[in-house]
């Protein structure tokens, strides 16, 4: 009885441990452990550790994988994330996004803008149409990212880069932000960060 009741216990344990195999992720074992060093930078909790680094919890799976890619080819130019980016193959910049863009957007606790400075970012908004392609509450959808929430400063920084092209990854948004004046931008992103 006993013989037999052990020989049970040995198989369940078996079978446990065969499925554990199939179910436990080695795969996703691996993007945790690949995503650890992210936390460092980018937050541990969504936070960033930075203002000059940007939100990647919750943001868009197809837009993170967009700008993983762009680090790696160098369209994108930081001397960060590239090599970061650079040992990455497709597979992992894929897994990798669709990790952190399901992920909670995290809440900057930034404070909402001012009526005249909302009024500014709107304008400009109604004269480019950004929300034509950053969607309604530049919530964003796909390889356009949402904007709402993030940091004051990433905007600025950003922003300011596409305007000289030294983010050059995107000539489209380079040249809307080149018929943008620089006092609209830094109402955008005193807008956008209070979202
Ligand atoms: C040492 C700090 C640091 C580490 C570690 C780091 N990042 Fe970054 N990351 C940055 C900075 C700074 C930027 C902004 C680069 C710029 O615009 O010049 C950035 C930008 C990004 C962007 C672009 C986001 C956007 O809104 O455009 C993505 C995606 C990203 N990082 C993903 C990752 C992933 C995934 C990891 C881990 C595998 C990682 N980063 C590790 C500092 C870091
Ligand atoms: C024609 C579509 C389009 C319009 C209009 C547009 N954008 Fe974009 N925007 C994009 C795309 C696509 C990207 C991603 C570029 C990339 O791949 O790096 C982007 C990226 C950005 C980013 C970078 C976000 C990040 O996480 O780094 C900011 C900020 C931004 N846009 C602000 C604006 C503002 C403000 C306006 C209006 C003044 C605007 N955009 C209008 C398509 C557009």
């Amino acid at each position: 009885m006993s013989g037999k009741l052990n020989f049970c216990t040995s198989a369940i344990v078996a079978l446990a441990a065969v499925l554990n195999i199939c179910t436990t992720p080695l795969y996703a074992q691996s993007i945790e452990e690949k995503t650890q060093v992210c936390a460092g930078c980018h937050g541990a909790d969504g936070k960033p550790a930075d203002k000059t680094i940007p939100v990647i919890w919750g943001q868009k799976a197809g837009y993170l994988y967009i700008e993983l890619r762009d680090f790696k080819r160098g369209d994108r130019k930081s001397d960060i994330m590239q090599p970061i980016a650079s040992s990455m193959e497709r597979d992992d910049m894929q897994a990798i996004a669709e990790y952190f863009a399901a992920k909670p957007w995290p809440d900057l606790g930034q404070p909402r803008a001012p009526k005249e400075v909302a009024d500014r970012a709107s304008n400009a908004n109604r004269s480019v149409g950004c929300t034509g392609c950053h969607l309604d509450h530049f919530q964003g959808d796909g390889t356009v990212p949402r904007l709402a929430g993030l940091s004051r400063e990433y905007l600025t920084k950003t922003m300011g880069d596409f305007r000289i092209r030294a983010r050059g990854n995107n000539p489209g948004m380079s040249d809307l932000m080149l018929a943008t004046s620089p006092d609209d931008i830094a109402a955008l992103a005193e807008y956008l960060s209070g979202l």
